[in-house]
């Protein structure tokens, strides 16, 4: 009998550990998100981005023709997604996104260099551009020459 109260004690610890570990896991770690200013600091980045990569005459020509709204839109639902915010990517994967434009290295270098000046202009602190650059980078493979 104690031994069946015993075992009984111990499937209830481990049911209110899971229980409790879930509840604490279950967040996302928003604070890049939020670090970048939440919904509205994030579309501005991504207006600010566009601005310049349409004023960049290295890469311009590349966006010649897209649909600015449409590429604005599934951009900022990226990188809400990818920094914790409360969206889903719902976008194309970054090989299908990018396939047919044979996208060069040093075109991607200047697209990295665009999202820098639009994060400066929109005071993202410094140790949060970097977080957002490293979540990016490993996408160039994905990225260029498709
Ligand atoms: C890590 C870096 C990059 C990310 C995260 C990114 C993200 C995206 C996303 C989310 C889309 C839209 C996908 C969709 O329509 O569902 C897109 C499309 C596009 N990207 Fe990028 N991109 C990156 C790098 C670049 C670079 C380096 C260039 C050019 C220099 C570029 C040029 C374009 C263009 C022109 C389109 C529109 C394609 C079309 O509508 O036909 N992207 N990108």
């Amino acid at each position: 009998m104690p031994c069946k109260k015993t075992a009984l004690n111990f499937v209830l610890a481990a049911l209110i550990s899971l229980i409790l570990v879930g509840c604490a896991g279950g967040r996302a770690d928003d604070s890049l998100y939020q670090r970048l200013g939440g919904e509205q600091g994030v579309d501005r980045l991504v207006g600010e981005l566009l601005d310049e990569v349409h004023a960049d005459r290295r890469i311009a020509f590349l966006f010649e023709g897209t649909d600015r709204d449409n590429l604005h839109a599934v951009i900022v639902e990226q990188i809400c997604a990818e920094t914790g915010g409360p969206c889903t990517y719902r976008g194309l994967d970054m090989r299908a996104a990018h396939s047919g434009l044979d996208i060069r290295h040093d075109e991607f270098d200047a697209f990295v260099e665009d999202l820098i000046v639009a994060m400066e202009r929109v005071g993202v602190p410094t140790p949060a551009q970097n977080r957002l650059l490293a979540i990016f980078a490993p996408m160039r493979e994905k990225v260029v020459f498709q």
